[in-house]
């Protein structure tokens, strides 16, 4: 029997409550094919910050190194600055384990309405650079207070790290439609961008079988809405894509329901998991949250874990409920979030699941 450790999150919010929802139904759909999960669960978050004036221990990322993979709810909370949730937790556990790569996939689940007239077959995977870019630390503020009040911020690329991200987008491509779409803004930010496009050319050139097409950012926002099934793989610097990342959410019909992996693709560090969505103040507490993007984000480790059938029967067994007509409010239905996750413990158990539930 293989047992994998996960660190498990929970976080703030209705982190507290898609968590154990997704944990449970992870446990359920492992008994299916005899795998164990052992959950080392962490209390980190705003609360801790509150009490001890840190998101995590200092020795956290040091507590973490060892498992297989950490499972994250969100974090956010409306009396702390949300640079200080993000950069106290989310963004060094992404950098310091080397998770470059953040890959979301997006299609239209059954019962899940877009809020496009006409989405066609909206099925795309998007791979954000997660680990450089536009999100850094490079730069500064001054003259605070005065009219000639200043503030700089810096943006790295560097070869390295567009190669990486790149690679794995290419081969991600392979395997799906051959087609990748590169989101670039070289007309207008004329030296990282130019490097991204050189650099995404070269790698995708090694794989005969991908197209690969540079669209500018703003163009393929527009696009995405107007003709969404032209768009199979996206692969995007670290600012394009989390608002790429988002707009997907959206056309594919509510941001609680989009799953997001952040990839140490040579597995030398845990990866970590987590939905789009953040901690949702305006409905925490309420047992109204939808648990579908922490069930898939949890179905993506499970695949990363290498337990395919148990991601299959995790994803179907969601679909599932979904396709009965199972939905929390904020997919337009009635059932909360203890009543969702029930739905979908008793497909489990019924094993009513269907071999095509694929997580990307
Ligand atoms: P949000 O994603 O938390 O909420 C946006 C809207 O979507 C809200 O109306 C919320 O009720 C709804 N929503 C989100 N997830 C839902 C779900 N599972 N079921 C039903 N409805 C859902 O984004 P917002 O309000 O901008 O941010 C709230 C806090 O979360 C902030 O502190 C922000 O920094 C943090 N955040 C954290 C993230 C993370 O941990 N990775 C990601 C995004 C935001
Ligand atoms: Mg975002």
């Amino acid at each position: 029997m293989t047992t994998h450790t996960i660190d498990v999150i929970s976080g703030d919010g209705i982190g507290q409550e898609v968590v154990p929802a997704a944990t449970s139904c992870v446990d359920a759909a492992c008994a299916t094919t005899g795998t164990t999960i052992r959950w080392r669960h962490r209390d980190w978050g705003s609360e801790r910050y509150r009490r001890h004036g840190a998101m995590m221990p200092s020795d956290g990322l040091d507590q973490l190194r060892d498992g297989d993979g950490i499972l994250l709810g969100a974090v956010g909370a409306p009396d702390i600055p949300d640079d200080v949730t993000l950069w106290g937790l989310l963004i060094p556990i992404r950098r310091t384990f080397l998770q470059y790569v953040n890959l979301r996939p997006l299609r239209i689940l059954p019962g899940v309405q877009s809020p496009l007239r006409n989405p066609g077959r909206l099925d795309m995977v998007i791979v954000r650079e997660n680990c450089e870019g536009e999100y850094g630390e490079i730069g500064g503020r001054s003259y605070r207070g005065r009219p000639e009040e200043m503030a700089v911020q810096e943006a790295v690329f560097t070869r390295l790290g567009i190669e990486r991200v790149a690679r794995y987008a290419v081969e991600l491509a392979e395997q799906r439609a051959g087609r990748l779409v590169s989101a670039t803004k070289s007309n207008g930010i004329v030296h990282t961008m130019p490097f991204w496009d050189q650099v995404v050319e070269e790698v995708a050139g090694t794989a005969p079988s991908v197209a690969l097409e540079k669209v500018l950012v703003d163009a393929l926002a527009a696009r995405m809405v107007l003709h969404p099934d032209s768009v199979d793989v996206i692969v995007a610097s670290n600012l394009f894509g989390d608002i790429l990342s988002d707009l997907a959410a959206a056309l594919a019909g509510s941001i609680g329901v989009a799953p997001s992996a952040n990839l140490n693709p040579p597995r030398e560090f845990p990866s970590m998991f987590e939905p789009v969505h953040g901690s949702a103040p305006d409905i925490a507490g309420q047992g109204v949250a939808n648990p579908v993007g922490q069930l898939w984000a949890s179905a993506l480790m499970l695949e990363h874990l290498g337990e395919s059938q148990a991601a299959a029967v995790l994803m179907s067994a969601f679909e599932g409920a979904l396709a009965d007509g199972t939905r929390t409010r904020d997919l337009g239905g009635r059932a909360s979030t203890q009543e969702f996750t029930q739905a979908v413990l008793d497909r489990i158990a019924g094993g009513a699941t269907n071999p095509a539930g694929r997580a990307r």
